[in-house]
């Protein structure tokens, strides 16, 4: 496991280009099973999670071929559907497969999926999608061993608005010529580029990017070429490593309407990011924050995204006043707030979705331990504001989510390295 070293102390500086969604690349790599024809995906982000989905791709037999930077294309077949479990255990969204799977071959076997340790998260939702639209599921083995039975319309009602149960509901959907309509389904921008990608495919899809998605599939779906749409989460992040670090970023290839939410508080907080147009925006610390008049919660899209809250709960530390932070998704999300109070952080923590940080206080260099992929980079920022040196262990979870994060960072003028 690698680890970060950083000398905190230094803004943030220059311009920086947002990778592709993290959470559209993935279900858009299981896709890519649905076809035998050729794929060409771009903008996809430099990640771990993105390799283990490629990787998966691989164990089924399909070709992944890189390009250039961000750039792939993906050929054959998927000539069996019994991934890995190795590979699936890597990471959550390799349940993705299970739909793209029962979509091309109609039956899969696939093991339980790995992922962060932010909370329970079980797959509730994604069963009832799959019985829901005709499939057979039997975990005795102490796998998912799938079965679609019958083709036929399906109406879903999902309990929760789950966006990885949505995009499987989509992948399998797009497949049967029947219609699926998913009621209360996942509206995140990521959802909408899958759903992108099945009509390029072929499918015919009205409705997605609202809750109620109506799907009439098609059997036999072409290749397709996709430019990934912009990371919301990775572009809120550098947003709040620019204020925490009293830096100017030119932030660039971003998604304005993906960041309603973000700069809503941050302009709450007395920031004022300035969007030069539709991609780009410009955040320069020009005050010292106060606490925003209302308390940040998570909602579902488009409310206030909860990957990105152990950031803003960093950037809370550096505004005057409290700042109620509340994540009622994962209960373990806050945990990590014990780190930020080492630091020198006044956080009341209040119970497992809920924090007062009391602002603004003068972080200190700790030696700390990366959590989970979004703790980990509210701590990279929270290193870089501090005074001294940090030292971040188990640093690759960071990789999982965020591209190039030692170089990118060291080009806006941050002192971080990587000690493997
Ligand atoms: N939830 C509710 N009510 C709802 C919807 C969700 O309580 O109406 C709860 C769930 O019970 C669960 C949590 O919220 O505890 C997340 O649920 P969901 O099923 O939507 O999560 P997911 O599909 O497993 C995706 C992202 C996560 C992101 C969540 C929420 C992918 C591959 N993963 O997970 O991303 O946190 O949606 O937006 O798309 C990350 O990128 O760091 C990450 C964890």
């Amino acid at each position: 496991m690698s680890k970060f070293i950083i000398k905190g102390g230094t803004p943030l500086k220059g311009e920086i280009t947002i990778s592709g969604n993290k959470n559209a690349a993935l279900p858009i790599i299981a896709a890519t099973v649905l076809t035998d024809e050729d794929c060409t995906l771009t903008n996809v982000p430099d990640i771990l999670d993105v390799k283990a989905m490629f990787n998966i791709l691989e164990n089924l037999g399909k070709t992944v071929t890189k390009k250039e930077q961000g750039v792939f294309h993906i050929s054959g077949a998927a000539s069996h559907s019994n991934p890995s479990p190795d590979l699936v255990e890597r990471l959550r969204a390799s349940i993705l497969y299970l739909g793209a799977l029962l979509g091309r071959h109609r039956a899969a076997t696939i093991a339980p999926p790995g992922g962060c340790v932010i909370g329970k998260r079980g797959l509730d939702v994604h069963v009832d999608v799959f019985c829901g639209m005709g499939v057979s599921l039997d975990f005795s083995g102490g796998s998912y061993a799938a079965t679609l039975k019958k083709e036929k319309p399906s109406k879903l009602f999902l309990q929760e608005a789950s966006v990885t149960a949505t995009e499987n509901a989509l992948l399998l959907a797009a497949t049967i010529d029947q219609e699926t309509i998913i009621d209360n389904a996942a509206c995140e921008p990521h959802v909408k580029d899958l759903a992108d990608v099945l009509i390029k495919m072929g499918a015919n899809i009205q409705g997605a990017g609202s809750n109620r998605i109506v799907i009439k599939g098609n059997k036999t779906l072409s290749g397709f070429s996709h430019d990934i749409v912009a990371d919301n989460i990775e572009a809120g992040t550098f947003m709040v490593a620019a204020l925490c670090t009293q830096g100017d970023i030119l932030i660039r290839n971003i998604r304005k309407e993906h960041l309603f939410m973000p700069t809503f508080f941050m302009k709450l907080m007395g920031a004022e990011p300035e969007f030069i147009d539709e991609k780009t925006v410009r955040v320069k610390y020009q005050k010292p924050l106060t606490a925003p008049s209302r308390k940040i919660q998570v909602g579902l899209w488009p409310g206030f995204p909860t990957d990105l809250m152990s950031p803003m709960v960093v950037l809370a530390t550096q505004a005057q006043g409290a700042t109620l932070c509340h994540d009622w998704m994962f209960e373990s999300r806050m945990f990590f707030c014990d780190k930020l109070v080492g630091m020198g952080a006044n956080i009341t923590i209040c119970d497992p979705h809920r924090v007062i940080v009391n602002g603004a206080s003068s972080l200190k260099g700790q030696h700390l331990s990366s959590p989970d992929l979004r703790a980990g980079i509210a701590l990279v920022i929270a290193a870089m504001s501090a005074e001294g040196e940090s030292t971040i262990d188990n640093a690759d979870i960071i990789d999982r989510g965020y591209e190039r994060v030692v170089p990118r960072l060291q080009a806006l003028g941050a002192n971080i390295e990587r000690v493997e």
